[in-house]
């Protein structure tokens, strides 16, 4: 096969396999920011990226898409069942997230787990050619280093956990707690959201293997198999260790790209319609999640609606524009959360629509780029309210999108946004009378202080993009590994 200097992994590729009701298969971008930050990176330095292309029992060969190659991994409908839906999803997911819902600890899932990472680790062997650098992404894919460590101590390996990483309290409940930790140790840089994240990550390592840590740098020793072979040679006197450096890298987006779209007139105008549509409220409120029950949507409904119970707001004059896009439908705790939310938004828009009003203008969709940079155009507040979150997105889009200085961000402190979105109107979400407040003083603030903020929040939001993350990041691991470092 080809191979490459460099090997993005991630569970899902960034381009989708999607087959449309009349039974053709087609390929669908799906251009997150991750890509959009790894591009030219791809392009300068002979990439690739390995991942699975969202159906089953496709078996497909590498093929090029916008100039990057792509390597797909097979999934079956079982694996999906057990190391997606289960393992990932069900086990993984809630853990990681303060396990705001029960994990759900099966032998069977974290067997699949342990063959689907194989088979990840097996795929970006094959394609990686000597000497080359290889990044691992998510949760999904944490026993990927160790196993490629073992089979070629030649690689650079990296990896970045884009969800948090838990307190030991709770982390050590995962029967597979020793697994994990070995598996991502088989890394030269661990990536966490927040500081908070690496900490809980060492404070683990020192717990569960006893391996000293200085600051960010863990010394893992060189005879110690349970966490990969060390590369050749012999053991360097007075260094009988390799450093694994666990740090923090906050993730971003690509501002700019936002930000020209905010400027289109098409755009602008299609914002102006958008407020026509939902009748000209005085303010509009969005919510933009995944329908996740870390989002804290139910949550951000009570506020609400006590809001308008209370009479401090009135339905003819503030809307809640609500988006909920499908997400892992099969899982049972997401059907629940569905149910409950819409439940949630019939009895508020029953209690105090009218005929021609809906306070809550739902929707169960995911929209195109576009029409979301309207969206957060239209928005007076934007609110978010996780209960948990690794950094949350839709909080640096919505600040890139306002060009025009103004619009407030009600931010969760749970989410890693928060260490740096530090003038966003900082809410703690369980505190429902501290949400409605922070909702009314969002409504009510003048000009002068909107603009104050949100200036301070693109300042961040744009040094910071997603370029300088990954930047940063591949720097970090071309200076701990062996390789040389990669072209910007
Ligand atoms: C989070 C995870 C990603 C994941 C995404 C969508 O952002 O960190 O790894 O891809 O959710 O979830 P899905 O299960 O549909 O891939």
């Amino acid at each position: 096969p080809q191979r490459y200097s460099f090997v993005v992994a991630s569970n899902r590729l960034p381009v989708d396999r999607v087959i449309d009701p009349d039974g053709t298969a087609r390929w669908a971008n799906s251009p997150g920011g991750l890509v959009t930050a790894l591009e030219p990176v791809m392009r300068a330095n002979n990439g690739a990226w390995v991942g699975w292309a969202g159906q089953p029992d496709l078996q497909l060969d590498p093929f090029e898409s916008d100039g990057i190659s792509i390597v797909p991994v097979p999934l079956t409908a079982d694996d999906i069942r057990m190391y997606y839906e289960g393992f990932s999803n069900d086990t993984l997911w809630p853990l990681y997230h303060d396990v705001i819902s029960h994990p759900q600890y099966h032998r069977e899932w974290w067997d699949s787990y342990v063959q689907v990472n194989r088979r990840f680790a097996d795929a970006v062997a094959e394609v990686s050619e000597q000497g080359a650098v290889v990044w691992v992404q998510d949760y999904q894919l944490q026993l990927v280093p160790r196993m490629l460590r073992e089979d070629r101590p030649d690689l650079t390996i990296g990896f970045f956990n884009h969800i948090p990483f838990p307190p030991y309290g709770i982390y050590s409940q995962l029967p597979w707690r020793t697994q994990i930790i070995e598996g991502l140790l088989g890394a030269d840089v661990i990536g966490f959201q927040r500081l908070a994240d690496a900490n809980n990550f060492t404070r683990a390592v020192r717990r569960l293997k006893g391996f000293p840590t200085k600051g960010a740098t863990i010394e893992v020793p060189l005879i110690d198999e349970s966490v990969g072979v060390r590369a050749h040679g012999p053991i360097p006197e007075g260094k009988p260790f390799r450093t694994v450096i666990a740090r923090h890298f906050p993730i971003s987006i690509d501002a700019d790209s936002f930000e020209e779209m905010a400027r289109r007139p098409e755009i602008i105008e299609r914002a102006r319609q958008i407020r026509e549509e939902l009748g000209n409220p005085e303010r509009i409120i969005l919510g933009v999640d995944r329908l996740d029950y870390t989002k804290g949507i139910a949550h951000r409904l009570k506020a609400f609606g006590e809001l308008l119970r209370d009479g401090s707001m009135t339905a003819g004059e503030v809307t809640l524009v609500q988006v909920a896009s499908p997400s892992r439908e099969r899982v049972e705790a997401y059907r629940q959360l569905r149910d409950e939310i819409e439940l949630m938004v019939g009895r508020i828009n029953g209690d105090y629509g009218t005929i021609g009003h809906a306070p809550v203008s739902y929707h169960h969709t995911s929209y195109p780029r576009d029409e979301m940079v309207a969206l957060y155009l239209a928005a007076d507040v934007m609110l978010v309210t996780a209960l948990r979150d690794g950094m949350n997105l839709v909080a640096k889009e919505y600040v890139a999108t306002r060009t025009d200085d103004d619009g407030v961000l009600i931010l969760s402190e749970f989410a890693g946004a928060s260490d740096e979105l530090k003038r966003a109107l900082l809410v703690n979400p369980h505190d429902i009378d501290g949400l409605k407040h922070a909702i009314l003083r969002a409504l009510h603030m003048p000009r002068a202080e909107r603009r104050t903020r949100m200036r301070s929040l693109r300042r961040r939001v744009f040094e910071h993009d997603v370029a300088a993350w990954s930047s940063a990041f591949l720097a970090v691991l071309t200076g701990n590994g062996h390789a040389e470092s990669l072209q910007a």
